[in-house]
């Protein structure tokens, strides 16, 4: 069993949600903890090819084992749009509010509100790559609810459910979440080596 990964993020947000998950069944580093300060590259057009762009940098760069992971909004009415854009789908700054105020406006007339979020992990140990993924579907609504989680929370509704993935807190959104489905599979992989 592996008991020292690089999670090549410095997003509290994902960094909390992942350790929640992992326990204490690996000791996760993060950018900050490895001393990397760089901004690293996304230039793909998918998010297997992001993520594997990102975990590919700290495996050439620092020779540790790591994993990253890529995670896009894909709504059925934009065929699939944000997608692989979603953290720059209102330009450069990652502004989360201003992401999320661009969709509601996208989505003003379209009665279909079916989306899913789909994670991508990518993990490389010791030079050999594998990659993991989840999904989860739901629905987009048509005004912000709920003060937690982060990004799209407060527009998403996990199908199965009647609040957002902001107003369901932590514990529940670690469960069911796209994130939570592809860090369980990566974390079954971790123990059967
Ligand atoms: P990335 O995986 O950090 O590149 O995230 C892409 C975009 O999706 C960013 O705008 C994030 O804020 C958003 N995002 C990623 N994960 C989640 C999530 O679990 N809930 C809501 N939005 C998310």
């Amino acid at each position: 069993m592996i008991s020292k990964l690089v999670f090549a993020t410095n997003n509290k947000h994902k960094l909390k949600e992942v350790i929640a998950i992992l326990k204490d069944q690996v000791e996760l580093l993060s950018l900050n903890d490895i001393n990397c300060h760089i901004d690293i590259p996304e230039t793909s057009q998918t998010l297997e090819g992001n993520a594997e762009q990102k975990a590919d940098f700290i495996f050439q760069n620092y020779g540790l084992n790591c994993f990253a992971d890529d995670t896009g909004l894909e709504v059925e009415a934009l065929n699939g749009a944000p997608g692989v854009y979603s953290a720059r789908y209102a330009g450069k700054d990652h502004d989360s509010e201003a992401n999320m105020q661009k969709l509601l406006k996208s989505m003003e007339d379209k009665k279909n509100r079916k989306a899913k979020f789909r994670t991508i992990i990518s993990l490389i140990i010791n030079g050999k790559h594998y990659l993991f993924e989840g999904e989860i579907k739901g629905t987009i609504i048509k005004k912000k609810c709920g003060e937690g989680g982060f990004g799209y929370d407060p527009i998403f509704i996990p199908d199965g459910y009647d609040k957002t993935f902001a107003e369901l807190g932590n514990d529940i959104k670690n469960n069911i979440s796209h994130r939570a489905l592809a860090i369980h599979k990566l974390c079954d992989f971790l123990l059967s080596q």
